[in-house]
C-alpha cells in the first residue's frame, strides 16, 4: 500500500499566536469601548446650538427675540432628571425670552411627567413657557402629562393659538397636538397620518387667516412631517423634534432608523419645508436602544432677526459646547458657520 504524503501545515509560532490574540482582543476592546461610549457617555454630551432666523416684516421690537427650544426630554429610567436640569441651566445662561417645548416629555410611563415638568419649570423665560405634546405623551397618558405641565406653569397648546404680548409687540404662537402615530420609515402610513392631522391643518389655516399682517407666526409641533401638510400656508418659524436626529448616525450612511415618512429629510437641523422653515431639534433624551452615536443631545437657542438675509434662510451661529463631531460624521446638516 502506497504511503500517503501531505505537506504539513505551516507551524504557527508562539509569537504569531500571541499577535493574533492581541489583534482580536484589541478589536473586542474597541467594540466594547464604542458600545460603552454610545450608551454611557454620548447621551450625556449635550450640545447647545444657537441660530439666527430672518423673519420677513419682523417688528423692530421683536428683532433679537430669543426662543429657548427643548424637545424629546423622555424622562424615564434611562433619562435622569439631571440631564434635563443641565439643558435648562445651559439655556438659562443664554437669557431666552420665550421657552418652547415640543413634546415627548416621558418615555414608557406618565409617572415621570411630574419630575420632568418640575425641571422644565426652572426655565427662565419672561414671556412664558409653552408646550405641545408628542407621540410618547399620547401613548402613555396625554391628559396626565398635560396636567403635570400645567401645574408647573407650562402652557400646553393642543391645537390652540395664543397671541403673545412680548417686548411691547405681538407674536402669534400656535401649538399642534400629536396624533400619536409615527411612520418609522414607512411612507405607506402617510395617508393615515395626514388624515389624523386634518383638523390640525384646518386650525393652522384658520389661525393664519386671522392673524393681522405684520404679526410674526411661530408654530410648535412635535413631528416635523406635519409641515408637509402646510403647503401654501407658510408660517414664519416652526420648531419640532421627534426624530432625535436618528440617535445613531453611521459615517456616510446616515441614521439606520428614523421615524419619518420622508426619509431623512427631517432628521435634524433647519429644513425648508412646504410650510416654512422648521428647526428639527435632536432632543435632550433618548429611547431604547439607549444609544447615541455621532448625534449628540441638543438644547437650542433660536434668535429672530429682521432685515439681514432673505426671509426663511436660517444661519447656525455656534455650537456652544465646542463639541467637534468630525468631518463627514455629523447628523446635523447645518454645522456651525
Ligand atoms: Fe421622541
Amino acid at each position: 500500500m502506497a504511503e500517503e504524503h501531505s505537506t504539513p501545515p505551516p507551524a504557527i509560532s508562539r509569537r504569531g499566536c500571541l499577535k493574533a490574540a492581541g489583534v482580536a482582543a484589541s478589536a473586542v476592546a474597541a467594540m466594547g469601548g464604542a458600545a460603552w461610549y454610545a450608551r454611557a457617555l454620548a447621551p450625556q454630551r449635550l450640545e447647545v446650538t444657537t441660530h439666527e432666523i430672518p423673519v420677513a416684516d419682523l417688528p423692530l421690537e421683536l428683532d433679537g427675540l430669543r426662543l429657548a427650544h427643548l424637545t424629546d426630554l423622555h424622562a424615564s429610567a434611562i433619562v435622569p432628571p439631571e440631564w434635563i436640569r443641565t439643558a435648562v441651566d445651559r439655556l438659562n445662561e443664554l437669557e431666552p425670552d420665550v421657552a418652547c417645548l415640543t413634546g415627548d416629555f416621558v418615555y414608557g410611563s406618565s409617572v415621570w411627567a411630574n419630575g420632568c415638568a418640575k425641571e422644565l419649570a426652572r426655565l427662565k423665560a419672561p414671556a412664558g413657557l409653552f408646550a405641545v405634546l408628542g407621540n410618547h405623551d399620547h401613548w402613555t397618558g396625554a391628559a396626565a402629562i398635560a396636567e403635570a405641565l400645567a401645574q408647573s406653569g407650562i402652557r400646553v397648546l393642543r391645537d390652540e393659538s395664543i397671541s403673545l404680548d412680548v417686548r411691547r409687540s405681538r407674536l402669534q404662537l400656535m401649538g399642534v397636538d400629536d396624533p400619536g402615530l409615527s411612520c418609522l420609515g414607512d411612507a405607506a402610513l402617510w395617508d393615515g397620518l395626514s388624515q389624523e392631522w386634518a383638523e390640525a391643518v384646518g386650525f393652522v389655516q384658520q389661525t393664519l387667516a386671522e392673524v393681522p399682517a405684520g404679526v410674526p407666526t411661530l408654530l410648535l409641533v412635535h413631528n416635523p412631517d406635519f409641515m408637509e401638510l402646510l403647503s401654501g400656508l407658510a408660517v414664519d418659524v416652526a420648531l419640532a423634534g421627534h426624530t432625535h436626529g436618528g440617535q445613531v448616525v453611521l459615517p456616510f450612511a446616515g441614521p439606520p432608523v428614523l421615524p419619518s415618512c420622508f426619509g431623512d429629510k427631517y432628521a435634524a437641523g433647519w429644513v425648508a419645508s412646504p410650510g416654512g422653515p422648521v428647526y428639527v431639534n435632536r432632543g435632550v433624551g433618548l429611547i431604547e436602544p439607549a444609544l447615541r452615536w455621532n448625534c449628540p443631545p441638543e438644547a437650542a437657542l433660536i434668535t429672530l432677526q429682521r432685515g439681514t438675509a432673505a426671509a426663511g434662510t436660517p444661519r447656525r451661529t455656534a455650537a456652544a459646547s465646542g463639541y467637534n463631531r468630525g468631518e463627514g460624521l455629523s447628523c446635523d446638516p447645518y454645522p456651525a458657520a
